[in-house]
């Protein structure tokens, strides 16, 4: 039997790509997002390939218990989780509609912990031969600093790398990786939903198949954090070497 792989955030940019490959390396497939026809698409370019869809809406409270409810109704178990569905919201914190950060914060922070919450006891309980099993959260160099302009995209990105490297090493010795990935700008629809297609950001993007390739290899050999790109591992490491209200200083001008 095939081990299985679920993607939130499938149906479009890092996660659709990363879909391609986790199928590529003989994973089934469990796809989720808002967008049915777009998990449409994907499962029908996958044809030779196990695909189920699960439309859902991670902004919705209930929804990530409701996700693991559905696998296990289906009598699948998920030895793969990838927490990639987020979005970001460009604006001064108190021009930005109180609703919507609650929403990202939910699809950001509480269903990827949720999720994790449900799936680590199976992914860890299963036995694989061959192919790596674990969780891969998604966050973004934006974790390193703060964010004037996107401050709480940027906390919650913060938290996804606070909170999974913790996991890493709370399960360190298991046979299991707890990665995480920090890509830095990517040539996706992130920038238009986030209102942000104006900012300097947009000029450095990476095209969201090299950040799944790094990614997903870097999921492969075991490792805790992957940051994509030459220059994005020097953004994050440069945000060692100055104070942080320089990091948030520099990170305004980009963001503008
Ligand atoms: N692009 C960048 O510059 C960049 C940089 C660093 C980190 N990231 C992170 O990378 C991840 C993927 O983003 P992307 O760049 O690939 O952007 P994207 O092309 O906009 O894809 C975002 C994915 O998340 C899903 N999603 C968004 N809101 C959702 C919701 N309420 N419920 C369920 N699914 C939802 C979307 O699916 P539906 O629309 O179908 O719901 C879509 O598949 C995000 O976590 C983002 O924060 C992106």
């Amino acid at each position: 039997m095939k081990p299985t792989a679920l993607v939130t955030g499938a149906s479009g940019g890092i996660g659709y790509e990363f879909s391609h490959l986790l199928a590529k390396a003989g994973y089934q497939l469990i796809i989720v997002g808002r967008s049915e026809t777009k998990l449409q698409q994907l499962k029908s370019e996958l044809q030779d390939h196990s695909v189920t869809i699960i439309p859902e809406d991670l902004s919705r409270p209930d929804s990530a218990g409701d996700i693991y409810r559905q696998v296990k109704e289906k009598g699948r178990t998920v030895e793969v989780l990838v927490n990639n569905a987020g979005f970001g919201l460009n604006g001064a914190f108190e021009d930005l509609p109180l609703l919507e950060q609650k929403h990202m914060l939910q699809v950001n922070v509480h269903a990827l912990t949720e999720l994790t919450h449900y799936f680590l006891p199976d992914i860890k309980e299963t036995q694989l031969q061959g192919v790596p099993k674990g969780i891969v959260n998604i966050a973004s160099i934006a974790a390193f600093q703060p964010g004037p302009k996107m401050a709480v995209y940027y906390a919650s990105k913060a938290y996804v790398l606070s909170f999974t490297e913790a996991l890493h090493e709370e399960l360190r010795g298991r046979d299991l990786t707890i990665t995480t990935v920090c890509p830095g700008a990517t040539d996706t629809n992130f920038f238009k939903n986030a209102k942000a297609e104006g900012t300097k950001l947009v000029n450095y993007t990476m095209s969201p198949k090299q950040v799944a390739d790094q990614a997903f290899m870097g999921f492969v050999k075991g490792k805790r954090v992957i940051i994509p790109g030459k220059l994005n591992k020097s953004i994050a490491f440069s945000t060692r070497l100055v104070p942080r209200s320089l990091a948030a200083k520099l990170a305004h001008y980009l963001d503008t």
